[in-house]
């Protein structure tokens, strides 16, 4: 039985002739109706398909909640460095915020040390999945009162922080090849019953200006994601961002290495069940559109352009291990030793956040400012390794 979804775009292919992979993995993550992310309200966990730093429980939001309390001092002018102009409010706005589980995490850290950063806080959660969307206000519990806006699209004037775990892998990207002829677009056709790849000419002059501007020389028989829509997210972040910071955290690498031999097939790929999926009659990705999770690397180098271009300066790019050793992971790991199952179970969270390989190497922290005097943070204390 083909998915309902498969159904749809096999017959909008044969009216309107072939799509792109980009327009493709927005159609599978985000149509409305049959869209992956529109069907669920969570997707990761040892029942969905994939992990994030949120899954392996509250010590990610925890430590995140040092580092968003430090930015509102700097920004309140009573950090290190700062300016002295008093904010009355702190935007903290999450970006791809699911159903609130990371903004619960931190807001639960903020109001346990009843800071005045708790009381500072308007919370501003945005996701485009509605059923996620729906599900905020109970996963909120006692902070739901500070959620000012639950939207799709990020509040414009924002004083404080964005920030986005795992948002930008899962924008839609371009898939080009390169060819003895020059660059190729990889479209979506349809075959006798199934969808199937074609290449033809690149849909947009942007995109090879994209190549161009982060210095990739691609070879032939290279693929490579090209994802516009990530660099335009930033765009879009930076112009709501009035005054503050924003953290990216994602899976990628510079350009210099993204687009490289050792990433020439590309990075798009889907996960199932926590399986990542190749068949041969073709790419998994391909595959049941709606029913797996689909999703490739981040360019650092491309994010970082996009940011300068919003008016951003780049405080810092380490990996997510550093940043979060930077703001107290060995010292919470040593916290409490006893056996209680708790202790346990947070000890193992926090090694698993911590192990060499795993999550915190994959994963970067992109750190911007914006009309900020702001020269370092606890996060990137610890120096600039990306590995
Ligand atoms: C890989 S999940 C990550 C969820 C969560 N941040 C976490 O770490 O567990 C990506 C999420 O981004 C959401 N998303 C995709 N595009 C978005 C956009 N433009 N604005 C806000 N959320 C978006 C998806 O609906 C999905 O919930």
């Amino acid at each position: 039985m083909p998915s309902p979804l498969l159904a749809l775009l096999l017959d909008r292919i044969r009216a309107a002739g072939p799509i792109t992979v980009a327009q493709y993995v927005d159609e599978a993550l985000y149509h409305e109706e049959f869209g992956y992310y529109a069907r669920a309200r969570q997707r990761s966990g040892r029942d969905g398909d994939f992990f994030t730093s949120v899954d392996l429980g509250p010590m990610f939001g925890e430590l995140l909640e040092a580092q968003f309390e430090e930015m509102w001092r700097v920004m309140s002018g009573d950090g290190a460095v700062g300016e002295p102009a008093p904010d009355a409010r702190f935007d903290l706005v999450e970006a791809a915020a699911g159903h609130g589980r990371l903004a619960r995490d931190v807001l639960d850290r903020a109001a346990a040390r009843a800071s005045g950063f708790y009381r500072a806080v308007r919370l501003h959660l945005v996701e485009r999945s509605a059923l996620a969307r729906a599900g905020q206000a109970e996963t909120l519990g006692p902070h739901a009162q500070r959620l000012a806006t639950g939207s799709a699209e990020l509040p414009a004037g924002v004083r404080g922080v964005i920030y986005a775990n795992e948002l930008l892998d899962a924008l839609a990207p371009h898939l080009v090849v390169m060819r003895d002829g020059g660059l190729r677009e990889v479209y979506v056709d349809a075959g006798d019953d199934r969808l199937v790849t074609r290449e033809g000419p690149p849909s947009s002059p942007r995109i090879e200006e994209y190549l161009t501007t982060v210095g990739a020389r691609l070879e032939p028989g290279w693929f490579a994601e090209v994802n516009l829509a990530a660099a335009d997210w930033i765009r879009t972040a930076g112009s709501c961002l009035d005054r503050g910071f924003l953290v990216i955290i994602d899976y990628g690498h510079e350009a210099s290495r993204l687009y490289s031999s050792s990433h020439s097939t590309g990075t798009l790929t889907t996960y199932r069940r926590h399986v990542s999926e190749h068949r041969d009659e073709g790419p998994g990705w391909l595959m049941d559109p709606g029913e797996r999770d689909i999703t490739c690397h981040v360019d650092l180098t491309g994010i970082a352009l996009a940011g300068r271009e919003a008016g951003l300066q780049l405080l810092g790019v380490v990996d997510q291990t550093y940043f979060l050793l930077g703001l107290g992971l060995a010292e919470r790991l040593l916290e409490d030793g006893s056996d209680a199952p708790l202790a346990v179970k947070r000890r193992l969270a926090l090694k698993t956040l911590l192990l060499p390989g795993g999550i915190g190497s994959t994963h970067k922290v992109m750190v911007f400012a914006k009309a900020l005097q702001c020269q370092t943070l606890r996060g990137l204390s610890l120096g600039g390794r990306v590995t």
